[in-house]
Formats: structure tokens, C-alpha cells, sequence
């Protein structure tokens, strides 16, 4: 359990329904990070629903309401089809089930690219619409104007470089990044434009090593690593990757756990037990007094 939790049971205009929690805020993770020196790295994992963010809220900085819910939750084959009313029904999800971590919500692939207003209208939707703390969007130099127009608007925004999978279409695949000189100096200038426009934090995902860790001196805000390196500021991991929810392990998942066996195995027994008319049993039914 983090030692950041404290009771909050006080009122004001601002809060009328107290919070039994404080919740970690944007500036507050933006200044773990002095000097160039992290000291306590910043913890994220994906939620996508109430209840898993209940149970991951005490151990996370931040909670990520990831577009990879596209294919974790809806069985999409990418997370380009993603819409905007998915990512703000979870994203209010998510929020209803902490009181801890601050809440990220994604902008999916459509939503924002177009011009800044476009990003301010679908940013500003989600942070009426679910709760949450920031949004995250994809993409390196060529969002940094983006970046600019939400913060000076109130929309702090977490960048993401590297692989970054909504433009999986023009990259061809979910290959690391960053192997050949021309590509590592581009993730290291995006990152550098995405700081310098006012991103509070910059997910690194997908790269080989050294430009992780290049990336995290380079700029002034913490990285997030996925893929990336142990020396970046913060780590994420899909939680239903960490949880052992699917089959294929990609090398940058470490499974903390064999979800999947646990709920076939569950599923195999109950199924046994219906057929073989053992379920319900005496105690889950009913009798007359
Ligand atoms: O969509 C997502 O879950 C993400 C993380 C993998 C960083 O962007």
C-alpha cells in the first residue's frame, strides 16, 4: 500500500462529497522528477473498469485508461478503431473506482490530430465527461503545438514516443524502435519537442535501450517506460499482460501471475459441476422456512 494515502474528510465548494483518499495530482508527479533525478519512480498501470481500478488504485501514481482497451476489452485487432465514447465510458469508470491515483484517459486515433481544437473539444470532453486528471496522446513533434494549446488551456498531457501503436498502419508492425541513427535521434527530438511544449510526462514505448535511457536525460519531465528501460522515470505494463490474461508473452511483459488458468480452470469446474447437477448445492439455494 502507498504511504502517499491520507485521509481527506474535509468539505468545501470544491469537494462536497469528501473523498475518504487524496488523490495524487499532475504537478505532483511532473515534480518527481528534479534535476534530471527521479528518486521515486512513478508507478502506472491500465485500467479499463471499476472494479480493477478499486483493486490496483493503492498501488499506482497513475491509472491509464489505455486505447488498448480496444483490443483487450472489445477483441479489436488494433487500437485504430477505438472511438471517443469507449475511451469516456471507461475513462468514468476508471475514475469511479479510485480515490488515490490520478486518472490518464487516452485520446484514440481520430480524435485529435486534425488541429489543436480538435484536440481541445475531444480533450475537454473526457476531463467533463469521466473525472480524470490528463489525457495522453500519440505522436512526437508534430503534437507539440497540441501540447502547448491544451496545457495553456488546462488539459495537462502525457506524450507518447517511440512505438507508438495507433500509427501501426504507416509503421508496419509492433517492432521496438529507435534501431537505426536517423530513427533514435527522431525519438529523442520528439521527446524533446513534447517537454518543451508543456507535456507532464512522456510515455517511451517500444525502443531499444540507449535511447531510453536517452530520452530520459534529455528531457525535464519523467519517462514512462514500456518496452524501454529500467532507468526511465516510471514504468506502465497492460495490466491483463502482467496479469498472465493472454498466451503470447511479448519480451517486455514480465507475468506477475496466470489469470488465464485461473479463470479457465474456475469456469472447467463449474461447468463439470452444472452438468453433473452438484450446482447449486444445499448452500446456495433456497428453502422453505
Ligand atoms: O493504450 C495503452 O495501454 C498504452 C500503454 C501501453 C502505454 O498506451
Amino acid at each position: 500500500m502507498s504511504t502517499t494515502f491520507q485521509l481527506d474528510t474535509a468539505t468545501s465548494r470544491a469537494n462536497p462529497t469528501p473523498a475518504p483518499m487524496k488523490r495524487l495530482t499532475i504537478p505532483a508527479i511532473r515534480q518527481r522528477k528534479v534535476g534530471g533525478v527521479t528518486a521515486d519512480p512513478v508507478v502506472m498501470l491500465t485500467a479499463y473498469t471499476a472494479r480493477q481500478a478499486q483493486l490496483l488504485d493503492a498501488h499506482c501514481d497513475l491509472l491509464l485508461v489505455g486505447d488498448s482497451l480496444g483490443q483487450v476489452i472489445y477483441g479489436l485487432p488494433s487500437s485504430v478503431p477505438v472511438t471517443l465514447d469507449m475511451m469516456a465510458a471507461h475513462g468514468a469508470a476508471v475514475v469511479r473506482g479510485s480515490y488515490h491515483a490520478a486518472v490518464v484517459v487516452d485520446m484514440p486515433f481520430g480524435a485529435y490530430e486534425a488541429s489543436p481544437q480538435q484536440a481541445f473539444a475531444s480533450a475537454a470532453r473526457l476531463l467533463k465527461e469521466t473525472g480524470c486528471a490528463a489525457v495522453k496522446l500519440e505522436g512526437g513533434a508534430v503534437m507539440a503545438e497540441t501540447v502547448a494549446f491544451l496545457t495553456a488551456r488546462g488539459i495537462p498531457v502525457m506524450g507518447h514516443v517511440g512505438l507508438t501503436p495507433q500509427a501501426v498502419n504507416v509503421l508496419g508492425g509492433y517492432n521496438a524502435r529507435g534501431r537505426s541513427d536517423a530513427e533514435a535521434a527522431k525519438i529523442v527530438a520528439d521527446a524533446v519537442a513534447l517537454d518543451e511544449a508543456g507535456a507532464f510526462a512522456v510515455v517511451v514505448e517500444g525502443v531499444v535501450e540507449p535511447i531510453a535511457i536517452a530520452v530520459t536525460q534529455a528531457i525535464q519531465c519523467p519517462t514512462i517506460g514500456i518496452g524501454a528501460s529500467a532507468q526511465c522515470d516510471g514504468q506502465v505494463l497492460v495490466t491483463e499482460d502482467m496479469l498472465g490474461m493472454f498466451e503470447r508473452v511479448p519480451r517486455f511483459v514480465k507475468r506477475y501471475e496466470a489469470i488465464a488458468e485461473t479463470i479457465s480452470g474456475a469456469a472447467e469446474r463449474y461447468a463439470a459441476e452444472v452438468r453433473a447437477r452438484q450446482f447449486p448445492g444445499l448452500e446456495q439455494t433456497y428453502q422453505p422456512k
